[in-house]
């Protein structure tokens, strides 16, 4: 029994897969699109909405310091993603690895949880694009009513359909193919780096240094509330949950990680890249290094501009311009916002129907879902279904919890990647490596250690909700996925 959970596929298979012509994708992406695509899908609400918040309640200016934290622990991550990204590029990310690595239960376990990071991850960033849409709204004097603004201005009923609205079309544009969506995508990028940019350059003017002190605020105990919001590393061992102090800058590292999220969105891309080998390394750690070095300046800048305390929850950056009297630069920030947290919304529904789709051609989902579109090229069955599910989801959903549920599935596919780095190394040492990690184990260990650092400072509710999922995980693989698996019955052609 346990062979059969831990049977893996072979590289070469998961390559000639992607060659049969009815469930091939078109290649057709450069690493610059690969960049472009990263830096469009980690920019987002991270920056845009929760650095206020961590600001505020976790961290104070030294939330500045969480990012430098998970900024870390991405990068150590993504020495690992590029090995794997650039030894097998095909669809689905760390699921795909999983599966050449550690084996097929391991591997639908990260599918499973991709698809939680990817499908949540949508609606979280769909609900704050919606925030700043009617924000913007509400600036030229239109009002949409409460019950149609989300759940949380309502009172009884409340549907976000702004929100669900943005993931429909998404959806749409993604059957119609990959390079118009890339096309729009790089556009759209040029916007929100250019609105980052703004704040940073134009903030810095406004830094007064006085909002620096203290710069680590000292620890205050916990807001009495159920003990499960706290940390679960604080309960682990017995602490009064606190925030702020240094622990506070590891709580705040586990929340803005989300804005992280999206470097390994770019390894889902690996079939549809001309020369993956080489540029899947380059379009990944590219896309990190120029996120962490802005994240950091506009968590300084912001903090430096309004004393943390006063930060607004909703739009800090923008509210921080209103703050020191420029309400025409807050005005531009917010377009930007909205314009920007489009394609970080595109691109992880595409990473998400890339995930299911690679899962379903793999027989563990119904292989109904991996045949492509005869004149698009798309798997544009997955991006029907879960974009109509996705769009119900953003519509109900409020937006802080699940942003923490996302977190924790994404860190621990991380930990089963690294873990898959140093496997594949022992196991398949002749594999062509374009791209290889320095210093294994060392490095996949810390990035281990790391993610699992991050996890821990998550609340003990975001680990109860995560463990619910992957059980359901656990219930489908075992009535479906185990019998119905291409490898397991030996299937090459259906
Ligand atoms: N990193 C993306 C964001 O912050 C998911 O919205």
């Amino acid at each position: 029994m346990s062979s059969t959970l831990f049977r893996t596929k072979k590289v070469e298979q998961s390559i000639s897969d992607t060659e049969e012509p009815e469930h091939a994708l078109k290649k057709s992406l450069s690493a610059l699109d690969l960049t472009v695509f990263g830096v469009g899908v980690i920019i987002g609400t991270g920056i845009f909405v929760l650095t206020g918040k961590v600001a505020k309640e976790n961290a104070g200016p030294a939330v500045s310091l969480g990012f430098v934290v998970a900024g870390i622990a991405c990068g150590l991550a993504a020495l690992c993603y590029a090995e794997f990204a650039s030894t097998v590029p095909v669809a689905g990310s760390a699921y795909t690895f999983s599966y050449a690595s550690l084996g097929e239960l391991p591997a639908w376990i990260i599918g499973w949880d991709l698809v939680l990071e990817f499908a949540l991850g949508t609606a979280v960033v769909a609900v704050g694009w919606a925030g700043y849409i009617r924000s913007l709204m509400d600036n030229a004097g239109w009002h949409m009513p409460a019950n149609l603004g989300g759940r949380d201005g309502a009172s009884g009923f409340g549907f976000d359909i702004l929100a669900a609205a943005l993931v429909l079309v998404l959806t749409a544009i993604l059957v119609v193919g990959m390079k118009l969506s890339a096309r729009v995508t790089t556009v759209v990028v040029a916007i929100k780096v250019t609105v980052v940019m703004i704040v940073i350059i134009a903030g810095a003017f406004f830094i007064n240094g006085d909002n620096y002190k203290p710069f680590i605020p000292t620890a205050q105990p916990q807001t009495a509330g159920s003990s499960l919001q706290s940390p679960l590393v604080q309960l682990m061992f017995g602490y009064a949950p606190t925030n702020f102090g240094v622990m506070g800058i590891f709580t705040a590292a586990s929340v803005v990680f989300f804005a992280f999220i999206g470097f390994d969105v770019v390894a889902t891309a690996a079939e549809e890249t001309k020369n993956p080998q080489r540029d899947m390394p380059r379009g990944i750690l590219g896309s990190l290094v120029i996120c962490t070095t802005l994240y950091v300046l506009v968590s300084i800048v912001v903090t430096g501009m309004q004393k943390y305390s006063e930060l607004s929850i909703d739009a800090p950056l923008a509210d921080a311009f209103k703050a020191t009297g420029h309400p025409w630069y807050a005005g531009v920030i917010s377009f930007g916002a909205a314009v920007g947290l489009t394609t970080v919304c595109l691109i992880l529904l595409l990473g998400q129907t890339r995930v299911f789709f690679a899962m379903s051609r793999d027989g563990l989902l119904p292989r109904f879902f991996s045949v492509v579109h005869p004149k698009f090229k798309t798997p544009y069955r997955p991006t029907i279904l879960l974009g109509v599910i996705i769009a119900i989801l953003a519509g109900f959903t409020s937006l802080s919890a699940l942003a923490e549920l996302v977190n924790i599935g994404t860190l621990f596919a991380f930990v089963v990647v690294a873990l898959g780095v140093i496997i594949l190394r022992r196991t398949r040492p002749d594999l062509h490596r374009a791209f290889r990690t320095p210093l294994v184990p060392l490095v996949p260990i810390l990035s281990v250690l790391a993610s699992l650092w991050l996890m821990l400072n998550l609340p003990a509710e975001t680990w109860v909700r995560f463990a619910i999922w992957m059980v359901i995980g656990f219930v489908i693989y075992f009535a479906y996925g185990r019998s119905h698996s291409r490898l397991g019955r030996g299937e090459k052609e259906e």
